[in-house]
């Protein structure tokens, strides 16, 4: 086990940025940016020992900078989807950065995404990320102290631990971003990973991928990954729901949540033969296909085409402020979040 850290470049107010690699004994590395708390590469070995980079992303500061898609990130205070842009609490209403069709605030307007966070490194096998969002940042009330943990272990299972604690009562759900492709970051489209979800329902939604309110039952529908089948088997079913988010980006509510931490989903490739199970002790995770991925340059200078990376952004449910029969996450001041969330890989022909 090692931890190694190197310069990845520099904000342009001249701000350095790190990366900080863990390898443990079987050579899998996790590399972590201190912007945004970014999973930058995520290196496992197919079928036959060649290391793969699973991870989608940049080599560079800029591409991370001009992005959009959240690549990798820390997302934060509060990911996904707040309808309005509006935040009630406490009998007031907060406003947000709409930042999404000037009308609902996406992903706290990346408020986490494009922080510098401070990395101390914990041990040989684990880097702790820390930030202090203001009070009132993006709109949120609260000062909010976070800290996210990136724990390799010699099973081959990334560990990322959230930690945080406001001074005010605040609504607080971090998620990570990270587009994998168990083909390698230039692998192609993900249509043909095979996948499985822990999940009985979907939180429909409307035009504007806001959920309704309505915890809707996958049965006989494309929503149905119960069973494993393929991304792409159904994608292109004429379904309300797949035409809304362009294809799966959706959320999936648990099977059984119970606040402990548990598989959620299990995806492979047959031509790497990766396997990767997900872990999480939230009561949801966001299912999505890379759909807005628009063929922008990343590394190496390869095109990240629409499809060619899926997410499972572990969470509480979209819009959970306006919607009180949703597990709540709302915390009250000095109260913590704290929430695992574990990406485990093997290789072979199946779970
Ligand atoms: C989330 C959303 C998607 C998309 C991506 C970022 O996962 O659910 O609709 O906005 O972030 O591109």
């Amino acid at each position: 086990m090692s931890v190694v850290r190197e310069s990845f470049g520099f904000l342009p107010d001249g701000t350095e940025i790190f990366k900080y690699k863990i390898e443990n004994g079987n050579e899998m590395q996790v590399h972590v940016l201190t912007l945004g708390a970014t999973l930058q590469s995520l290196i496992v070995k197919d079928k036959n020992g060649t290391p793969r980079d699973v991870l989608l992303g940049f080599d560079t500061v800029e591409g991370y900078l001009s992005s959009s898609d959240y690549q990798g990130a820390t997302v934060g205070p509060v990911a996904n989807r707040i309808s309005e842009g509006e935040l009630p609490l406490n009998g007031k209403v907060y406003a947000l950065v709409k930042n999404e069709k000037n009308r609902l605030c996406l992903h706290s307007n990346g408020e986490f995404t494009f922080a510098v966070w401070k990395a101390i490194v914990v041990d040989a096998d684990c880097v702790e990320f820390s930030y202090v969002s203001p009070d009132g940042v993006g709109g949120f009330p609260g000062e909010l102290k976070t800290t996210v943990t990136f724990r390799l272990d010699e099973d081959n299972a990334l560990h990322i631990k959230y930690d945080a604690v406001s001074d005010r009562d605040t609504y607080i759900n971090l998620t990570n971003h990270a587009y994998f492709n168990l083909n390698g970051y230039d692998g192609g489209a993900i249509l043909d990973h095979v996948i499985s979800i822990s999940s009985d329902a979907i939180t429909a939604v409307d035009e504007y991928s806001i959920p309704t309110g309505e915890i809707r039952d996958v049965s006989g529908t494309p929503f149905d990954f119960r069973i494993e089948k393929s991304i792409g088997r159904d994608i292109e079913t004429d379904d309300e729901q797949l035409r809304i988010g362009g294809g799966y980006d959706h959320n999936y509510c648990i099977r059984n949540w119970d606040k402990t931490l548990r598989k959620c989903a299990c995806v492979r490739s047959d031509e790497t033969e990766i396997n990767m199970n997900i872990y999480t002790d939230l009561p949801g995770v966001q299912f999505y296909v890379g759909n807005f991925l628009d063929g922008r340059a990343g590394k190496a200078g390869k095109a990240m085409q629409k499809r060619s990376g899926f997410c499972l952004e572990t969470q509480f449910y979209p819009d959970t402020p306006h919607r009180p029969e949703f597990p709540s996450c709302l915390y009250k001041a000095g109260e913590r979040f704290e929430s695992e969330t574990v990406y485990e890989f093997f290789t072979g022909e199946g779970n």
